[in-house]
């Protein structure tokens, strides 16, 4: 089993990574690529540019790594109750180069913020946007204030929120047929 994983976000220490690459953790046994938005850093996607240069390589290979997974843990930042710039730029790409990059992809889709919401307005935009390219979302969570909630060693720390998660997690590993250790 394939997973690819990334947060939608270009800050180096960002934690949306940090909450991807943890909920890649749980899938003892698969082949994890992590995915980091810095290396497919493109020029904003402009209707001229796209009609002079054509789409970039950076944006096509992007869309290949999506479409080599079998669960995609995608963690969306929220940039003023939406998509990070970076993000959407390269989903603006990716989506000229194919409408339905995530056709027959499962997600797990996540969001965090250091804010009480989690980033739960980006992760509605997702929730019906994705599935327009094809997305199925097997299970979404938004995990907020990751600061409290949120130890590097010990996981999600607050009980309910843990629990919740976890539920999540086992629901798609049963969907993958893994057993939950
Ligand atoms: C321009 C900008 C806008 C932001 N807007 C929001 C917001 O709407 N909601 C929110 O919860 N956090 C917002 N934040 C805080 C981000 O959630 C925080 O920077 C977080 O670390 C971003 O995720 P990342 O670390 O994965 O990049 C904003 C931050 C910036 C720089």
């Amino acid at each position: 089993m394939k997973i690819v994983a990334f947060g939608a976000s270009n800050s180096s220490r960002s934690i949306n990574k940090k909450f991807a690459v943890f909920t890649t953790s749980f899938f003892l046994g698969a082949d994890v690529s992590v995915l980091d938005l810095n290396d497919y850093e493109l020029p904003i996607y402009s209707s001229d540019r796209e009609k002079e240069f054509g789409i970039p390589d950076k944006a096509i290979l992007f869309c290949d790594q999506l479409q080599s997974a079998d669960l995609l843990i995608i963690s969306l930042a929220e940039h003023n109750g939406s998509y990070t710039a970076a993000f959407k730029n390269i989903f603006d790409w990716v989506s000229r180069h194919n409408g339905k990059c995530f056709e027959n992809k499962n997600l797990f889709l996540l969001s965090t913020s250091p804010g009480q919401r989690g980033g739960k307005g980006v992760m509605d935009t997702a929730l019906v946007r994705f599935p327009i390219h094809g997305a199925e979302i097997l299970e979404y969570f938004s995990l907020p204030k990751f600061g409290e909630n949120f130890n590097a060693e010990l996981g999600i720390i607050e009980e309910e929120l843990k629990e919740s998660f976890h539920t999540k997690v086992r629901k798609i590993k049963s969907h993958y047929g893994m057993e939950d250790h």
